[in-house]
């Protein structure tokens, strides 16, 4: 094999072994010791060098997300919807932007089995010709709660437990029990859809109510949803114990493999737009991560298909390092009022500032294939090569200017009183009960079991039980009876 390809960077360009100053090694198999037996010498800089590396190999693991997998590829757009958006990498049919994707498990450790029942991360980051615009994504369309007030704890009661290091459903069911607006997405979480197949054959959804601006101005709220092309496939619990006592990392591997034998995955990208007029028109409040738009009201409309044809080169730099956060937008895309959506727009540059260094968006996977400039310079572990005199704005002496203001940025207009409130509309039950009815027979079942698997945590108390079954009676009559039938039998209620 040609090692040019093995070793592309020109830091290997010798033919043995260095220190990282570049000084040659002419033993790296033995340490300098006082005679052939020890004690070792702390001038063997060479050693000290090789050990303090390695002690220092481990980044900070994401505080949520921290088990994933990642894979390049390309989006192209393939329906013209540049009626609604100036977004470039949306301009025409058939223009093509490179991406980078990861999928992720929510709740466990970096190494932890990827076949345990958990929502899913979709995070696309496009590197388009005016920046990066990441959409990041899950594989369910609604979330546990709305406002991100609440998402700590809620990662905290999900996480396990701080005295026994252990998942523990009680944690998980007492939390939740004060947010029935978690309803609509336990009835993803504890469905069959809780445990994909792998991660080729799982949706991705925005989630979140964005914006589409147009080079006039005008606004569309959209929602982006992701169709695998091979079909959503998923374990059952069973099926999902034999494959992850298998193999813990079967996702990535189905991922990698079907990347290296040429059968790319693809998703298709789909949105429901909605006029801002219409907002107040339904029983729910469009902008309520917990709620989906109804398909027969917002139809679902082709934009563009996303292809996966290559693996990535190293799993540190292009999955551990990768950084994705829904802030990083360009013109023709716009945040909503959603309050979970307004909490992460901050929360995921923090985390990567603390996580990844502070200048994280200068590592080669993170920074945009768009030329870019400011003054946002040195900090620790800058290997940007500056060689200007004028590092302030503005100058006569440095041509570098404000872009053009462009339309296809958000002015409408907001007013109110500061607040601290919940949403006028919570409307809570409908759309969790209308999902379970969707379900066949066996499926309702298998939802009612989950449930009741989760509340006969013996330390689950009958308060949270009785408000449990309350929720779900709320969603479907017939949904809390079986369940409270289930506990019954088990001699729980
Ligand atoms: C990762 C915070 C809700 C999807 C993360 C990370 C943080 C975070 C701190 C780690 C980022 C990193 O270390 O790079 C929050 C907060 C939320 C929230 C504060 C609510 C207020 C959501 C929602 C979704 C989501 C609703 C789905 C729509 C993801 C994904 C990742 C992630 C996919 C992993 C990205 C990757 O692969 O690197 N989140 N999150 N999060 N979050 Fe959230």
């Amino acid at each position: 094999m040609d090692p040019a390809k093995v070793r592309p960077s020109s830091a290997y360009n010798t033919p043995y072994w260095t220190t990282n100053g570049g000084a040659p090694v002419w033993n790296n198999n033995n340490s300098m010791t006082v005679g052939p037996r020890g004690p070792i010498l702390l001038e063997d800089y060479h050693l000290v060098e090789k050990l303090a590396q390695f002690d220092r190999e481990r980044i900070p693991e994401r505080v949520v997300h921290a088990r994933g997998a990642a894979a390049k590829g390309f989006f192209e757009v393939t329906h013209d919807i540049s009626a609604l958006t100036a977004a470039d990498f949306l301009r025409a049919p058939g223009v093509q932007t490179p991406v980078i994707v990861r999928f992720s498990t929510v709740v466990h450790e970096r190494g932890s089995p990827e076949t345990l029942r958990d929502p899913r991360g979709f995070a696309v980051k496009f590197y388009t010709r005016e920046g990066n615009f990441d959409m990041v994504g899950n594989n369910m369309p609604v979330f546990f709660i709305r406002d991100g007030m609440k998402f700590p704890d809620m990662v905290h009661a999900f996480k396990p437990n701080p005295k026994s290091h252990i998942q523990e459903a009680w944690r998980i069911m007492d939390f939740l029990s004060h947010h029935p607006e978690s309803c609509h997405m336990l009835t993803f979480l504890l469905d069959d859809a809780g445990i994909p197949l792998n991660y080729r054959h799982m949706p991705g959804f925005g989630v979140h109510t964005m914006k589409l601006i147009n080079k006039a101005g005008r606004e569309t709220y959209v929602k982006f949803h992701w169709v695998p092309k091979c079909g959503e496939k998923y374990l059952l619990d069973d099926e999902a114990v034999l494959v992850g006592g298998a193999n813990h990392s079967h996702a990535t591997k189905d991922l990698y493999d079907a990347i290296a034998a040429g059968d790319y995955p693809e998703w298709a990208l789909m949105v429901q737009t909605m006029d801002p007029a219409d907002e107040d028109k339904f029983d729910f409040d469009p902008l309520d991560v917990t709620k989906t738009w109804p398909e027969t009201l917002f139809p679902m409309q082709p934009v563009g298909r996303m292809v996966l044809n290559r693996n990535v080169d190293n799993f540190f730099n292009e999955n551990e390092q990768v950084a994705f956060c829904p802030a990083i937008i360009v013109p023709g895309i716009g945040y909503s009022d959603d309050k979970l959506l307004q909490t992460r727009i901050f929360s995921y540059a923090d985390t990567q500032r603390h996580r990844l260094g502070p200048n994280y968006l200068l590592l080669p996977v993170n920074a945009p294939r768009a030329p870019y400039h400011n003054n946002h310079h040195e900090g620790f572990m800058n290997f940007m090569h500056r060689d200007e005199e004028i590092n302030y704005f503005p100058s006569r002496f440095d041509p570098v200017r404000n872009a053009e203001r462009v339309a296809a940025v958000s002015t409408a207009p907001l007013s109110g009183r500061r607040e601290k409130m919940v949403i006028a509309k919570e409307n809570n039950f409908m759309q969790a009960g209308a999902r379970w009815r969707t379900f066949d027979a066996a499926r309702q079942e298998r939802f009612v079991v989950r449930v009741a698997d989760m509340l006969a945590d013996p330390r689950c108390t009958q308060e949270i039980r009785r408000i449990w079954v309350g929720y779900w009676s709320q969603a479907d009559p017939q949904l809390g009876a079986r369940i409270a039938a289930k506990l019954q039998g088990r001699g729980c209620l």
